[in-house]
């Protein structure tokens, strides 16, 4: 048995069809139970809602388990105490695998979310579990929610300038490697940065999503500061205003990809371009 935490978001809901794609089974462990039928309907054996501050209850949702897939909640301000707790819980009930959703070069002190991922990475090394941490780039999904303004203005709007180099990746892939890592022997020590080789400015990626859409795109760079109003009065918490802000002016400064070898290696073909995705995604784009 494979337990995933956080396992009701996007990436928890691809890993649950991906590991069912490979017979592997999965329990989805929650903080609320809403999500359960979707997360049965996608393949998962056993839904376990328990809440990351409660050791007790997620060594007991570890009941069983071989291998746990800890994904922590997207920009959450105690990632790296979620993480210790998580392995305390998994070594009360005796699993000694864990297999981290990190993040493309957690290196990056710039950006508060890489570097608290860079800290559990290196609780990972000190656990004396046998780990192995996969690191993905940006997903392609994310354009999704760029879709309500492309769709409705015509307008790519996004917060930093259009020269900014961004590698996508698509969860798809992302997440058949790690059925494949979590499935398989062998993997174990091992850190895969996950990343397709693409490095688009923004101007391309436009180019790109006019192309898939066949319309007329506009490309339009928001100021940060008009982003981080929107953002607090859509009720975006200030610790994720302010770490995507600092991921913002990173992006545009330094850009953001990563080297597809091991991908390709782990997936055994070429991982997805962003023209492979826009061409398979075109239906849910603009409905
Ligand atoms: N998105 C990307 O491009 C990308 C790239 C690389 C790495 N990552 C990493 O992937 C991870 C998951 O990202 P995601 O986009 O899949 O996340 P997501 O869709 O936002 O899902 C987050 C999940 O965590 C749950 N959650 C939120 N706050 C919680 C809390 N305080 N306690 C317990 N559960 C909580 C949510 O539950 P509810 O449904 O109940 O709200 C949701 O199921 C993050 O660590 C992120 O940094 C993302």
């Amino acid at each position: 048995m494979i337990a995933i935490t956080g396992a009701g978001g996007k990436t928890g809901r691809a890993l649950v069809q991906a590991l069912a794609r490979r017979s592997a089974q999965a329990r989805a462990v929650v903080r609320s139970m809403a999500g359960s039928a979707l997360l049965r309907s996608l393949g998962a054996a056993d839904v376990v809602q328990a809440e990351f501050d409660d050791v007790a209850r997620l060594a007991s949702s570890f009941a069983g388990v071989e291998v746990v897939y800890h994904i922590c909640p997207n920009m959450h301000p105690a990632e790296p105490e979620i993480a210790a707790r998580v392995v305390e819980a998994a070594q009360l009930a005796g699993v000694s695998r864990i297999v981290y959703h990190s993040v493309l070069h957690p290196q990056v002190e710039a950006m508060p979310h890489h570097w608290q991922k860079m800290r559990v990475e290196e609780l990972l090394f000190t656990t004396g579990l046998d780990y192995t941490i996969l690191q993905p780039t940006a997903y392609m999904q994310n354009l999704l929610a760029y879709m309500p303004a492309i769709c409705a203005e015509g307008v790519y709007r996004v917060p930093y300038a259009g020269h900014t180099r961004i590698g996508m990746v698509d969860l798809e892939d992302v997440v058949a490697a790690a059925a494949r890592v979590l499935t398989e022997a062998g993997h174990e020590g091992a850190i895969y940065e996950l990343a397709n080789g693409e490095a688009f400015t923004q101007a391309e990626v436009t180019q790109r999503l006019a192309d898939a859409l066949d319309r007329p795109l506009r490309f339009d760079s928001v100021p940060r500061a008009d982003w981080a109003v929107n953002a607090r009065a859509n009720g975006l918490p200030t610790y994720a205003v302010t770490t995507l802000l600092r991921m913002f002016e990173y992006y545009e400064m330094y850009g953001f990809w990563g080297n597809a070898t091991v991908l390709a290696g782990l997936l055994g073909r070429p991982p997805a371009t962003l023209n492979s995705w826009l061409l398979r995604s075109r239906g849910e784009l603009c409905r």
